[in-house]
């Protein structure tokens, strides 16, 4: 008997594949929550040793749910028998492909350009966090398939996806993507197509702020985080950098700054801006405004 409680609940669909493009954290954790939902998921890097860490970080996780009691192990065997690691993009060929690369505009839309030849019906959905999906969308010869599906880190934890229907996204495209993460047993909110759309737009500000104290010496890191954990945040704003990834959050900053006009209210970071210079990402590279075993 399988123990874990989705998999397989969900009904079986023609074709059950999803794709997902870019293995860094959100493409391997959105890998987890479709293998435990029943899927087949086809992860494309660019990278080999992106693909190689995702690899690890999947089993690892898989092999954490068995020692906490949470799946048996022929449940883990059946859910990494269902994932394939590609280095071609031309291999995914799914009925949902998933992106998620760096928040860079011409890198996303390169990619579903290409995408679309292999997967002329399917929903292609952009995990960007900022990125206006018709911007993205703008240069595919079927701009209705494409749509934005946003999780949140760590995806297997998250609840919440924002659906983010584009001005060309068509009503089956949004049918289907809600009809997915259904699928998956998360929690649904459809946003209008704006940069940050709403989560990342209203966030912006706790990271904001918190770098604006730091800057001005008012109090240091563990400070800040300790008043913000204190006052009922799940998690300081320098913690949350560090597991999100300094640059990511960086770069979505910019891209907010630069969609909005460059209003000062979105103006990035120096701190930031030097961390990112310093290679200092947070956790994935052991060091940001925290150092890791
Ligand atoms: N980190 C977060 O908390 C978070 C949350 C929600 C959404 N997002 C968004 O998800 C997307 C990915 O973010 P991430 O944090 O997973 O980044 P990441 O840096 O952890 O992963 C990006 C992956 O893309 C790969 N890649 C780079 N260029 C590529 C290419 N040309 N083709 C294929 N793969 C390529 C990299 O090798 C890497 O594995 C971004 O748009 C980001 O804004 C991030």
């Amino acid at each position: 008997m399988v123990k874990n409680k989705h998999f397989c609940n969900r009904i079986e669909m023609e074709n059950n594949k999803v794709g997902i493009i870019g293995s860094g954290i959100m493409g391997y954790g959105v890998a987890i929550v479709c293998l435990q939902a029943g899927f087949s998921v086809l992860l494309y890097d660019k990278y080999e040793d992106s693909l190689l860490k995702a690899q690890k970080n999947i089993e690892n996780f898989f092999e954490g749910s068995v020692q906490k009691n949470k799946i048996l192990p022929e449940t883990k065997t059946i859910m990494l028998s269902k994932i394939e690691y590609l280095k071609e993009l031309s291999g995914v060929r799914a009925r949902i492909v998933i992106e998620a690369v760096p928040e860079i505009l011409k890198l996303k839309q390169e990619i579903f350009q290409e995408l679309e030849n292999y997967n002329p019906d399917s929903v292609l959905a952009s995990n960007t966090s900022t990125i206006p999906i018709t911007r993205i969308a703008s240069v595919l010869q079927k701009p209705q398939n494409m749509i934005g599906i946003h999780f949140f880190n760590p995806a297997p934890l998250m609840k919440l996806v924002e659906i983010i229907p584009a001005e060309k996204t068509s009503d089956i495209t949004l049918q289907k993507a809600i009809e997915f993460v259904n699928s998956l047993q998360k929690n649904v909110v459809i946003v209008k197509d704006s940069p940050g759309f709403i989560v990342n737009r209203v966030a912006r500000h706790y990271y904001l702020e918190s770098l604006k104290i730091l800057e001005e010496n008012i109090a240091n890191v563990q400070t800040i985080d300790n008043i913000l954990e204190n006052c009922g945040f799940k998690m300081g704003a320098f913690k949350l950098m560090d597991l999100i990834g300094v640059e990511t959050n960086h770069s979505v900053t910019q891209s907010l700054y630069e969609s909005y006009f460059f209003e000062p209210r979105f103006q990035p970071s120096i701190i930031q801006q030097k961390k990112v210079d310093a290679g200092l990402f947070g956790k994935k590279t052991k060091e940001g405004f925290y150092k890791y075993e």
